[in-house]
């Protein structure tokens, strides 16, 4: 499945973390657009999405963490990776974003969650490999008009969804801002969701190419901070395709993640 490059950019815009539904059943049409996306959505091997229907309010912990428990979705999305795949975690992290775009732009609420659910209970549900470990889950479903006072507290009443600017965000000699699709690319990477909201990703800028390096190796609630990059990554990539620019990326050795090269750049 080719990138819908306009879709996801414009959904990149209005993508929030929701963690309250409207408790009402999707409808059977969506139900089956979400299955195929997961099942054509494959950009990389060792790394897949599989969609869970009915309501998953056991998948999800209670009031443990931050955010308290997610509920009233109709669906979840279960984001796997092959631990044997070196790369897994920016490549789950890639391709879940892709889903996430995908279920906005349908015009459903999602949020990652990767600390807070029952990889048991997931399993229950769905066939994982031997080799496999959900790394990540997303309810899906439509979210309940407004921002109740409950999620508003949640995200610590919108804090969870301030960003740093690019400039904290851009490492080494391109400093200076960067402009064309470089720019487009960044801003839409910036306001890319992460774990806690902690915002990993660093961005060296080339001439041709940006490389997304993870700030750190801190993993908070078990989330590695190379899922958050891959997050990243696709956001760079869709900005860079609605620019016009198609580009290869080059997975890279710690604490880089990836270089994403436009064509023909030589
Ligand atoms: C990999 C990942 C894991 C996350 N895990 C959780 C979680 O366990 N529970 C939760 O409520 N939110 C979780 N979030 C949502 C983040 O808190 C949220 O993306 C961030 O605060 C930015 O807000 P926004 O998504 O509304 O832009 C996670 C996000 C990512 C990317």
């Amino acid at each position: 499945m080719d990138i819908p490059a306009s879709r996801w950019h414009a959904a990149i815009a209005v993508r929030r973390s929701r963690r309250r539904f409207d408790f009402t059943p999707m409808e059977p049409g969506l139900v089956a657009e979400l299955r195929s996306l997961c099942e054509e959505f494959r950009p990389f091997p060792g790394a897949r999405s599989e969609l869970i229907p009915g309501s998953p309010d056991k998948v999800f912990k209670g009031a443990v963490g931050p955010y308290g428990k997610i509920k009233g979705a109709s669906a979840s999305i279960a984001f796997i990776g092959d631990m044997t795949d070196p790369n897994v975690q920016e490549k789950v992290g890639y391709l879940g974003e892709g889903v996430i775009l995908e279920a906005t732009a349908m015009g459903l609420a999602t949020c990652w969650v990767g600390g807070f659910f029952r990889p048991k209970v997931v399993s229950s549900l769905i066939e994982v490999g031997s080799d496999e470990k959900v790394l990540a889950v997303t309810p899906v479903g439509r979210a309940a008009d407004g921002l109740a006072r409950e999620e508003k507290i949640m995200t610590m009443f919108g804090r969870n969804h301030r960003r740093k600017s690019l400039a904290e965000l851009i490492t080494g000699a391109g400093r200076s801002a960067p402009d064309g699709w470089k720019k487009t690319a960044l801003e839409a990477a910036r306001i890319a969701p992460s774990a806690v909201n902690r915002q990993p990703w660093r961005f060296q800028v080339e001439a041709d190419s940006i490389t997304v390096l993870s700030a750190g190796s801190k993993i908070d609630f078990g989330i590695s901070t190379r899922l958050d990059c891959g997050i990243a990554m696709m956001h760079v990539e869709v900005a860079a395709l609605d620019c016009g620019l198609k580009g290869e990326w080059e997975f890279l050795e710690a604490p880089s993640v990836a270089r994403f090269t436009v064509a023909g750049s030589g």
